[in-house]
């Protein structure tokens, strides 16, 4: 008679990885989210106190490590948007050391899946001998960062069990997309009313179901592109460039392929060179403004003899582009265009024989600094 000891393996059921356990798992924590957070009247439910620090701040810091760095990269995007107020967006282990210049009025919001992050933990024994405030975006209830720092919110996405971070990132943008309507609901802002974020967020769970969906065709373009290759590339611009970073990290991780997610107007002041015959580039478009302009710097690379893959909104799509998105708010593409990049490298992963959930030389959590 055996009974198991190990609670996390009964819970991947019928999947081979957590990976991609938790990637299919993100319509549900979409939902999880509005659930929680969301009243039957619409409002968010959200403590008004926190709200009103938030608000009577100046500038906000992120501060966050790795993938929660990225999450906190487009929720720059979405507070700046939502609630007017500068956001600046910090890699934890560099401001512990080198922090910036303070506004008058900072208030500081941690990102972190796990709460544990030793290099998170540095900056907010840091802030609180400042005194300042903080908030703590988590998903574990109770974890160093959520006690130490004066408020907290709980993504609600189960547990994460592969090293690599997937639905705690969606989580995290997802809620921060919730804080900032509650927040610009609170001053009144006219962009922050017209944000129907539950509306929103379904749409985004049901665009998400879609494209998991699809696994099968991104299986083909991970074997077709990226199985063999040395090294690739993400690109975009403004919102999309915040997600080709975690795109690149996501492939990097798992799959040891050397990978990088570059600004796309910046590729021709140096990094173009590396560029040779069937390198793939990763191509990021759902933003309406930069749209055109990241075709064209695809164009540059298509023509130095690379492999370019589109990953497309719907609305901005073209004849050929191999992934089409369907269409959410400008402010929560990266919801959905991660989710077909996080399969590229879940894929890319397996092809080469890897342990997807457990790669080399990485920690589900960093406890040291
Ligand atoms: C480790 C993990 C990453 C994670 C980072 C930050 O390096 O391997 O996947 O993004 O820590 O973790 P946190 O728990 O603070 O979000």
């Amino acid at each position: 008679f055996h009974v198991s000891t190990d609670a996390s393996e009964a819970d991947k059921g019928a999947y081979p990885y957590y990976m991609l356990k938790e990637i299919d798992e993100q319509p549900g924590v979409m939902r999880s989210l509005i659930k929680h957070y969301v009243a039957e009247d619409g409002s968010i439910k959200i403590a008004p106190e926190l709200l009103t620090k938030l608000n009577n701040a100046d500038r906000l810091y992120i501060v966050a490590a790795g993938t929660s760095y990225h999450a906190g990269l487009v929720g720059r995007e979405i507070f700046e948007g939502l609630t007017k107020i500068p956001t600046e967006v910090h890699v934890a282990s560099e401001f512990a050391y080198n922090p910036p210049l303070l506004s008058q009025k900072p208030f500081f919001i941690f990102l972190t899946q796990s709460g544990e992050t030793a290099d998170s933990r540095q900056v907010l024994s840091l802030v609180n001998q400042w005194g300042y405030q903080s908030l703590t975006i988590t998903n574990v209830e109770n974890s160093t960062l959520s006690r130490e720092a004066t408020h907290t919110l709980l993504l609600y996405a189960g547990p994460e069990i592969a090293v690599a971070s997937t639905k705690a990132y969606t989580g995290q943008i997802a809620l921060e997309a919730l804080l900032a309507k509650a927040m610009g609901a609170q001053k009144g802002l006219t962009t922050a009313a017209n944000f129907e974020v539950a509306q929103e967020l379904t749409k985004v769970a049901n665009g998400m179901q879609e494209l998991v969906d699809e696994k099968a065709q991104i299986e083909k373009i991970a074997t077709a592109a990226l199985a063999t290759t040395r090294n690739a590339f993400y690109i975009g611009r403004a919102i999309d460039y915040d997600i080709a970073q975690e795109a690149a990290l996501k492939l990097k991780e798992v799959s040891y392929v050397q990978t990088e997610g570059f600004a796309s107007g910046e590729l021709k002041h140096g990094t173009i060179a590396l560029i040779e015959k069937d390198t793939p580039v990763v191509a990021i478009i759902t933003d309406a403004k930069t749209a055109k302009h990241t075709r064209s710097n695809a164009q540059e690379v298509l023509a130095r003899g690379a492999n370019v893959i589109y990953i497309v909104s719907r609305a901005l799509a073209e004849e050929g582009d191999q992934i089409v998105l369907p269409d959410v708010h400008p402010l929560l593409t990266p919801l959905l265009a991660i989710v077909p990049c996080q399969l590229l490298a879940y894929y890319t992963s397996l092809q080469r024989g890897y342990d997807v959930d457990k790669p080399r030389n990485l920690a589900k959590s960093v406890t040291v600094e």
